[in-house]
């Protein structure tokens, strides 16, 4: 039995987990501040960070005594260290080795990528015992920072087949729903704008690159843009009151039809997503696809890809989608099994890359 303490702050999350034997989740809690970073329509980093002060003591507390764990039961404790908001990295890295030097036990640092890939493999059905691993596996992290395809050989091994030359993903919903006025964050704001939707009223973008395993966002955004733009072309008055300018706002979103443009623009991200994933899935005849990051919570693309694909695929529940420090206590275990534990310093890295 070995239990491991994981912390993860990358972002706008504070999260801490105990995770037994790499796969039993025995707590997962999540301090999410997304209400707190909607007022500015996306995560502001410093207070992201002042966050994350604030919540670190409280949220790993509630993970030990939600996982009836004592500190001197943990075998290790796990900290995402790269890619994500420096301030907000670092709370989470120096909680991590204040833990790790008074309990005297191992710290290991986990790239937030990687901690997405383990996130399909932890017990969420409480069968008792993990999930089978098939390798080759195929894993397509799509988030607000991150669109990459990557073979996965075995634990540790990585290739990145392919990457956004742009935006990522997540990052292209976030945008789209600022231009649609739809709210912050923007994928689950748009895959509901969307239901009422028509996905062929536009014809959207469908950036190809080649036989490339890359994929480009920003074209798609543009084209959205253009749209939108032509919807909002209201009559201007000289020199608007307040009230005025919010009837004109008023007045402009009438006009635009919101839900054909969110449903057209997620059918063109997911058609790309899902056959570029289908192209290396065959190419390098994986045995099972994973989709893995918060846009792997898109409902359309989750469908989409189980129906396209010819092999098994797996899907983390939603709540292991975004960020969560479970995941992290995943892909740590098999590198405590594999000594690979980290010294006193270790760093945070904004731009970590997987491989
Ligand atoms: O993995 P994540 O929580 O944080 C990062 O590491 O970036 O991903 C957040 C991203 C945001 O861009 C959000 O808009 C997107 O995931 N997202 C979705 C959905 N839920 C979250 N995108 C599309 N559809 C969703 N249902
Ligand atoms: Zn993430």
């Amino acid at each position: 039995m070995s239990k491991i303490l994981a912390i993860e702050t990358s972002c706008d999350e504070t999260a801490a987990a105990v995770i037994e034997d790499g796969y039993q989740i025995l707590s997962n809690v999540v301090a999410s501040q997304i209400d707190i970073h909607r007022r500015y329509g996306g995560v502001f980093p410093e207070v992201a960070s002042r966050q994350h002060i604030l919540a670190i003591g409280t949220v790993v507390q509630d993970a030990l005594i939600e996982a009836r764990t004592g500190w001197n039961e943990l075998a290790a404790v796990a900290v995402t260290y790269g890619p994500g908001l420096v301030g907000s990295l670092l709370v989470g890295v120096n909680a991590a080795k204040g833990i790790a030097l008074s309990q005297n036990i191992p710290l290991i640092g986990i790239n937030h990528l990687e901690g997405h890939l383990y996130s399909n493999w932890l017990d969420t059905d409480n069968r008792g015992q993990p999930p089978a691993q098939r390798f080759p596996t195929l894993c397509l992290i799509v988030s607000g920072g991150h669109t990459e395809l990557v073979l996965i050989r075995h634990h540790g091994s990585y290739e990145i087949l392919g990457r956004t030359i742009d935006d990522a993903a997540g990052e292209a919903f976030d945008k789209v729903a600022r231009v649609l006025d739809l709210g912050f964050p923007g994928g689950p704001a748009i895959q509901e704008a969307a239901k009422g939707g028509n996905p062929t009223a536009f014809k959207f973008p469908r950036a190809k690159l080649g036989d490339s395993f890359d994929f480009s966002f920003s074209g798609l955004k543009t084209a959205v843009l253009r749209v939108a733009q032509k919807y909002t072309k209201v009559e201007k008055l000289r020199r608007p009151t307040r009230e005025q300018k919010l009837q004109q706002k008023q007045a402009e979103y009438r006009q635009m039809p919101v839900a054909d443009i969110a449903a057209s623009f997620q059918m063109a991200v997911v058609d790309v997503l899902v056959s570029k994933t289908k192209a290396a899935a065959e190419k390098y005849n994986v045995a099972e696809v994973m989709l893995a990051g918060g846009v792997s919570a898109n409902m359309l693309l989750r469908n989409k890809m189980m129906t396209a694909l010819d092999r098994p695929v797996l899907v983390p529940p939603l709540y292991l989608c975004t960020d969560n420090a479970a995941m992290i206590g995943a892909a740590a275990h098999w590198r405590l099994q594999a000594g690979q534990t980290s010294g006193w310093d270790l760093d945070v890295v904004a731009n970590l890359r997987l491989a």
